[in-house]
Protein backbone atom coordinates (compact mmCIF):
# COMPACT_ATOMS: atom_id res chain seq x y z
CA UNK A 1 0.00 0.00 0.00
CA UNK A 2 0.95 3.78 -1.00
CA UNK A 3 1.40 5.43 2.77
CA UNK A 4 1.85 8.79 0.80
CA UNK A 5 -1.62 10.50 1.39
CA UNK A 6 -3.38 8.39 4.09
CA UNK A 7 -4.99 9.05 7.15
CA UNK A 8 -4.22 6.45 10.13
CA UNK A 9 -5.24 5.89 13.46
CA UNK A 10 -3.37 4.41 16.03
CA UNK A 11 -4.48 3.05 19.41
CA UNK A 12 -1.80 3.23 21.98
CA UNK A 13 -0.39 6.10 19.72
CA UNK A 14 0.79 8.17 22.86
CA UNK A 15 4.27 5.84 23.21
CA UNK A 16 6.83 3.16 22.40
CA UNK A 17 5.73 1.20 19.70
CA UNK A 18 2.60 2.98 18.33
CA UNK A 19 4.28 6.07 18.68
CA UNK A 20 6.93 5.22 16.41
CA UNK A 21 4.44 3.84 13.94
CA UNK A 22 2.80 7.07 14.26
CA UNK A 23 5.57 9.37 13.88
CA UNK A 24 7.01 7.07 10.74
CA UNK A 25 3.56 7.26 8.79
CA UNK A 26 3.90 10.92 9.50
CA UNK A 27 6.97 10.95 7.88
CA UNK A 28 5.85 8.84 5.05
CA UNK A 29 2.79 11.11 4.15
CA UNK A 30 -0.12 9.98 6.06
CA UNK A 31 -2.28 11.99 8.66
CA UNK A 32 -2.67 10.17 11.91
CA UNK A 33 -5.09 10.27 14.91
CA UNK A 34 -3.27 9.23 18.16
CA UNK A 35 -6.21 7.09 20.30
CA UNK A 36 -5.01 6.83 23.74
CA UNK A 37 -5.86 7.04 27.33
CA UNK A 38 -2.61 8.99 28.27
CA UNK A 39 -3.85 12.10 26.99
CA UNK A 40 -1.11 14.62 27.37
CA UNK A 41 1.64 11.97 25.95
CA UNK A 42 -0.91 12.21 23.26
CA UNK A 43 -0.62 15.85 22.64
CA UNK A 44 3.06 15.42 22.77
CA UNK A 45 3.03 13.06 19.86
CA UNK A 46 0.39 15.20 17.73
CA UNK A 47 2.72 17.88 18.44
CA UNK A 48 5.58 16.10 16.88
CA UNK A 49 3.56 15.23 14.13
CA UNK A 50 2.58 18.47 12.79
CA UNK A 51 5.77 19.50 13.14
CA UNK A 52 6.50 16.87 10.20
CA UNK A 53 4.42 18.72 7.95
CA UNK A 54 1.05 17.01 8.53
CA UNK A 55 -2.47 16.90 10.40
CA UNK A 56 -2.95 15.30 13.24
CA UNK A 57 -5.26 14.34 16.18
CA UNK A 58 -5.35 13.38 19.78
CA UNK A 59 -8.76 11.74 20.85
CA UNK A 60 -9.30 10.62 24.45
CA UNK A 61 -10.12 6.12 23.68
CA UNK A 62 -9.80 3.28 26.08
CA UNK A 63 -10.55 0.55 24.02
CA UNK A 64 -11.84 -1.68 26.29
CA UNK A 65 -15.00 0.61 25.82
CA UNK A 66 -17.09 -0.30 22.94
CA UNK A 67 -18.44 4.16 23.58
CA UNK A 68 -15.11 5.27 23.21
CA UNK A 69 -13.89 3.26 20.09
CA UNK A 70 -17.11 4.25 18.44
CA UNK A 71 -16.44 8.13 19.76
CA UNK A 72 -12.91 7.51 18.40
CA UNK A 73 -13.73 6.58 14.30
CA UNK A 74 -16.52 9.16 14.45
CA UNK A 75 -13.88 11.63 15.92
CA UNK A 76 -11.88 10.34 12.93
CA UNK A 77 -14.72 10.50 10.15
CA UNK A 78 -15.51 13.67 11.54
CA UNK A 79 -11.67 15.44 11.16
CA UNK A 80 -10.40 13.66 7.74
CA UNK A 81 -13.28 11.98 5.81
CA UNK A 82 -12.00 8.41 5.67
CA UNK A 83 -9.58 6.16 7.53
CA UNK A 84 -7.20 4.22 5.32
CA UNK A 85 -5.19 2.29 7.74
CA UNK A 86 -5.87 0.88 11.26
CA UNK A 87 -3.22 0.06 13.57
CA UNK A 88 -4.79 -1.32 16.83
CA UNK A 89 -1.97 -1.10 19.35
CA UNK A 90 -2.72 -0.63 23.11
CA UNK A 91 -1.88 -3.54 25.68
CA UNK A 92 -0.92 -4.33 28.57
CA UNK A 93 0.52 -6.65 30.70
CA UNK A 94 0.09 -8.99 33.31
CA UNK A 95 2.31 -11.23 35.38
CA UNK A 96 2.35 -14.29 38.24
CA UNK A 97 1.14 -17.22 38.91
CA UNK A 98 -2.16 -17.26 37.06
CA UNK A 99 -4.28 -19.18 39.28
CA UNK A 100 -3.41 -16.18 41.25
CA UNK A 101 -4.65 -13.48 38.85
CA UNK A 102 -7.94 -12.10 39.51
CA UNK A 103 -11.08 -12.51 37.09
CA UNK A 104 -10.81 -8.87 37.17
CA UNK A 105 -7.08 -8.75 35.77
CA UNK A 106 -7.84 -11.45 33.52
CA UNK A 107 -10.91 -9.57 32.04
CA UNK A 108 -8.62 -6.21 31.84
CA UNK A 109 -5.89 -8.08 30.17
CA UNK A 110 -8.61 -9.97 27.57
CA UNK A 111 -10.62 -6.28 27.40
CA UNK A 112 -7.63 -4.37 26.19
CA UNK A 113 -5.37 -6.92 24.06
CA UNK A 114 -8.12 -8.73 22.47
CA UNK A 115 -11.30 -7.38 22.84
CA UNK A 116 -9.78 -3.75 21.84
CA UNK A 117 -8.49 -4.84 18.43
CA UNK A 118 -11.95 -6.59 18.20
CA UNK A 119 -14.04 -3.30 19.04
CA UNK A 120 -11.27 -1.62 16.61
CA UNK A 121 -12.11 -3.47 13.51
CA UNK A 122 -16.00 -3.38 14.43
CA UNK A 123 -15.42 0.49 14.17
CA UNK A 124 -13.44 1.05 11.17
CA UNK A 125 -13.32 -2.02 8.86
CA UNK A 126 -16.99 -1.46 7.71
CA UNK A 127 -16.01 1.49 5.43
CA UNK A 128 -12.66 -0.55 4.46
CA UNK A 129 -15.03 -2.97 2.91
CA UNK A 130 -17.20 -0.74 1.47
CA UNK A 131 -14.34 1.05 -0.40
CA UNK A 132 -12.68 -2.07 -1.50
CA UNK A 133 -9.61 -0.87 0.38
CA UNK A 134 -7.56 -0.14 3.27
CA UNK A 135 -5.49 -1.60 6.10
CA UNK A 136 -5.35 -3.48 9.52
CA UNK A 137 -2.39 -3.50 11.53
CA UNK A 138 -2.43 -5.16 14.83
CA UNK A 139 0.72 -5.10 17.30
CA UNK A 140 0.50 -8.78 18.82
CA UNK A 141 3.85 -9.66 19.68
CA UNK A 142 5.74 -13.11 19.40
CA UNK A 143 4.13 -13.97 22.79
CA UNK A 144 0.93 -14.94 19.85
CA UNK A 145 3.78 -17.05 18.55
CA UNK A 146 4.55 -19.26 21.36
CA UNK A 147 4.73 -19.46 25.13
CA UNK A 148 7.60 -17.81 26.07
CA UNK A 149 7.58 -17.82 29.76
CA UNK A 150 5.46 -19.23 32.92
CA UNK A 151 5.56 -15.72 34.49
CA UNK A 152 3.12 -14.45 31.86
CA UNK A 153 0.03 -16.59 30.93
CA UNK A 154 -2.57 -14.11 30.77
CA UNK A 155 -0.57 -12.40 28.49
CA UNK A 156 0.35 -15.30 26.14
CA UNK A 157 -3.63 -16.09 26.31
CA UNK A 158 -4.82 -12.67 25.06
CA UNK A 159 -2.04 -12.40 22.43
CA UNK A 160 -2.72 -16.00 20.71
CA UNK A 161 -6.33 -14.59 20.50
CA UNK A 162 -4.88 -11.55 18.58
CA UNK A 163 -2.58 -13.41 16.68
CA UNK A 164 -5.20 -15.84 16.13
CA UNK A 165 -7.82 -12.99 15.19
CA UNK A 166 -5.62 -11.43 12.85
CA UNK A 167 -4.69 -14.41 11.16
CA UNK A 168 -8.52 -15.44 10.51
CA UNK A 169 -8.92 -11.56 9.21
CA UNK A 170 -5.92 -11.62 6.55
CA UNK A 171 -7.93 -14.40 5.29
CA UNK A 172 -11.57 -12.58 5.10
CA UNK A 173 -10.25 -9.08 4.20
CA UNK A 174 -6.94 -9.51 1.55
CA UNK A 175 -9.73 -11.38 -1.18
CA UNK A 176 -11.43 -7.91 0.14
CA UNK A 177 -8.52 -5.57 -0.99
CA UNK A 178 -7.80 -5.00 2.76
CA UNK A 179 -4.29 -5.45 3.64
CA UNK A 180 -3.77 -7.09 7.14
CA UNK A 181 -0.32 -7.38 9.09
CA UNK A 182 0.32 -8.80 12.65
CA UNK A 183 3.48 -7.11 14.18
CA UNK A 184 5.47 -9.58 16.55
CA UNK A 185 8.16 -7.70 18.33
CA UNK A 186 10.11 -9.66 20.93
CA UNK A 187 11.31 -7.01 23.50
CA UNK A 188 11.12 -3.38 22.67
CA UNK A 189 12.46 -0.58 25.16
CA UNK A 190 9.00 1.35 26.02
CA UNK A 191 6.47 2.45 28.69
CA UNK A 192 4.89 -1.07 28.90
CA UNK A 193 6.15 -1.48 32.53
CA UNK A 194 3.70 1.31 33.77
CA UNK A 195 0.61 -0.47 33.30
CA UNK A 196 1.66 -4.15 34.96
CA UNK A 197 -0.82 -5.41 36.91
CA UNK A 198 0.66 -8.62 39.10
CA UNK A 199 -1.19 -11.15 40.90
CA UNK A 200 -1.66 -11.19 44.35
CA UNK A 201 1.57 -13.04 45.89
CA UNK A 202 4.15 -12.38 48.80
CA UNK A 203 6.85 -11.37 46.34
CA UNK A 204 5.47 -10.14 43.06
CA UNK A 205 8.90 -9.92 41.56
CA UNK A 206 10.15 -13.24 41.99
CA UNK A 207 7.36 -14.32 40.03
CA UNK A 208 9.27 -12.46 36.91
CA UNK A 209 11.13 -15.54 34.76
CA UNK A 210 14.64 -14.14 33.39
CA UNK A 211 13.76 -13.58 29.13
CA UNK A 212 15.95 -16.23 27.93
CA UNK A 213 14.93 -15.06 24.38
CA UNK A 214 15.09 -11.72 24.40
CA UNK A 215 16.99 -8.98 22.86
CA UNK A 216 16.05 -5.26 23.51
CA UNK A 217 15.46 -2.93 20.62
CA UNK A 218 14.72 0.61 20.66
CA UNK A 219 10.36 1.43 20.21
CA UNK A 220 11.88 3.72 17.61
CA UNK A 221 13.62 1.19 15.68
CA UNK A 222 9.93 -0.61 15.24
CA UNK A 223 8.09 1.89 12.88
CA UNK A 224 10.16 1.86 10.76
CA UNK A 225 9.71 -2.02 10.18
CA UNK A 226 6.09 -1.26 10.55
CA UNK A 227 5.76 1.07 7.80
CA UNK A 228 7.75 -0.47 5.03
CA UNK A 229 5.64 -3.39 5.90
CA UNK A 230 2.22 -2.03 5.12
CA UNK A 231 4.11 -0.87 2.23
CA UNK A 232 4.89 -4.36 1.22
CA UNK A 233 1.32 -5.59 2.48
CA UNK A 234 3.38 -8.13 4.52
CA UNK A 235 1.18 -10.49 7.18
CA UNK A 236 3.67 -11.16 9.38
CA UNK A 237 6.13 -8.58 10.89
CA UNK A 238 9.12 -9.95 12.81
CA UNK A 239 11.42 -6.29 14.19
CA UNK A 240 13.48 -9.54 15.84
CA UNK A 241 14.08 -11.30 12.97
CA UNK A 242 15.95 -14.25 14.92
CA UNK A 243 12.48 -15.38 15.66
CA UNK A 244 11.87 -16.81 12.46
CA UNK A 245 14.24 -19.11 12.95
CA UNK A 246 12.48 -20.36 16.47
CA UNK A 247 9.21 -20.42 14.40
CA UNK A 248 10.51 -22.68 11.95
CA UNK A 249 11.49 -25.12 14.86
CA UNK A 250 8.04 -24.79 16.43
CA UNK A 251 6.36 -25.79 13.00
CA UNK A 252 9.03 -28.94 12.96
CA UNK A 253 8.23 -30.38 16.15
CA UNK A 254 5.98 -28.25 18.14
CA UNK A 255 6.26 -31.14 21.35
CA UNK A 256 10.22 -31.10 21.30
CA UNK A 257 9.62 -26.75 21.34
CA UNK A 258 7.55 -26.52 24.11
CA UNK A 259 10.15 -29.27 25.93
CA UNK A 260 12.96 -27.01 25.04
CA UNK A 261 10.93 -24.02 25.99
CA UNK A 262 10.40 -25.67 29.94
CA UNK A 263 14.23 -26.63 29.45
CA UNK A 264 15.18 -23.10 29.09
CA UNK A 265 13.98 -21.61 32.21
CA UNK A 266 14.00 -21.63 35.83
CA UNK A 267 11.34 -23.40 37.62
CA UNK A 268 8.94 -20.90 39.11
CA UNK A 269 9.13 -20.32 42.18
CA UNK A 270 7.92 -22.42 45.42
CA UNK A 271 4.25 -21.22 46.50
CA UNK A 272 4.41 -19.89 49.92
CA UNK A 273 1.52 -20.84 52.29
CA UNK A 274 0.89 -17.40 52.73
CA UNK A 275 0.23 -16.91 48.90
N1 LIG B 1 7.40 -3.52 24.91
C1 LIG B 1 7.52 -4.78 24.50
O1 LIG B 1 8.51 -5.47 24.82
C2 LIG B 1 6.49 -5.38 23.58
C3 LIG B 1 6.82 -6.57 22.91
C4 LIG B 1 5.87 -7.15 22.06
C5 LIG B 1 4.64 -6.55 21.89
N2 LIG B 1 4.34 -5.40 22.57
C6 LIG B 1 3.01 -4.84 22.35
O2 LIG B 1 3.17 -3.55 21.77
C7 LIG B 1 2.01 -2.76 22.05
C8 LIG B 1 2.46 -1.39 22.49
O3 LIG B 1 3.19 -1.52 23.70
P1 LIG B 1 4.48 -0.63 24.03
O4 LIG B 1 5.58 -1.56 24.36
O5 LIG B 1 4.69 0.41 23.02
O6 LIG B 1 4.00 -0.02 25.45
P2 LIG B 1 3.68 1.47 25.93
O7 LIG B 1 3.10 1.32 27.29
O8 LIG B 1 4.88 2.33 25.75
O9 LIG B 1 2.55 1.96 24.92
C9 LIG B 1 1.24 1.45 25.00
C10 LIG B 1 0.25 2.59 24.96
O10 LIG B 1 -1.05 2.00 25.09
C11 LIG B 1 -1.82 2.84 25.93
N3 LIG B 1 -2.94 2.10 26.53
C12 LIG B 1 -2.89 1.20 27.56
N4 LIG B 1 -4.14 0.79 27.86
C13 LIG B 1 -4.97 1.41 27.00
C14 LIG B 1 -6.38 1.40 26.81
N5 LIG B 1 -7.19 0.66 27.59
N6 LIG B 1 -6.91 2.16 25.82
C15 LIG B 1 -6.10 2.93 25.04
N7 LIG B 1 -4.76 3.00 25.19
C16 LIG B 1 -4.22 2.26 26.15
C17 LIG B 1 -0.85 3.35 26.96
O11 LIG B 1 -1.31 4.55 27.60
C18 LIG B 1 0.40 3.57 26.11
O12 LIG B 1 0.46 4.89 25.62
C19 LIG B 1 1.21 -3.56 23.07
O13 LIG B 1 0.13 -4.21 22.41
C20 LIG B 1 2.20 -4.59 23.60
O14 LIG B 1 1.54 -5.76 24.04
C21 LIG B 1 5.23 -4.81 23.40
Amino acid sequence: MNVDGTVAVVTGGASGIGRSTALELARAGADVVIADIHDDRAVDVVREIEALGRRALAVHCDVTKDADVEALAAAAFDAFERVDILMNNAGVPVLGPPERVSMEDWDWILQVNLYGPIRGVRAFVPAMIDRGSGYVVNTVSVAGLYAYSWDSVPYITSKFGAFGFTEGLALYLRPQGIGVSAVCPGLVESNFGEHVRFAAVDDPTGWIAPMVDFRPIGSDEVGPVVVNAIREERFLVLPHPEFADMLRTRGQDLDAAVAAQIAKLPPPPPRKATD
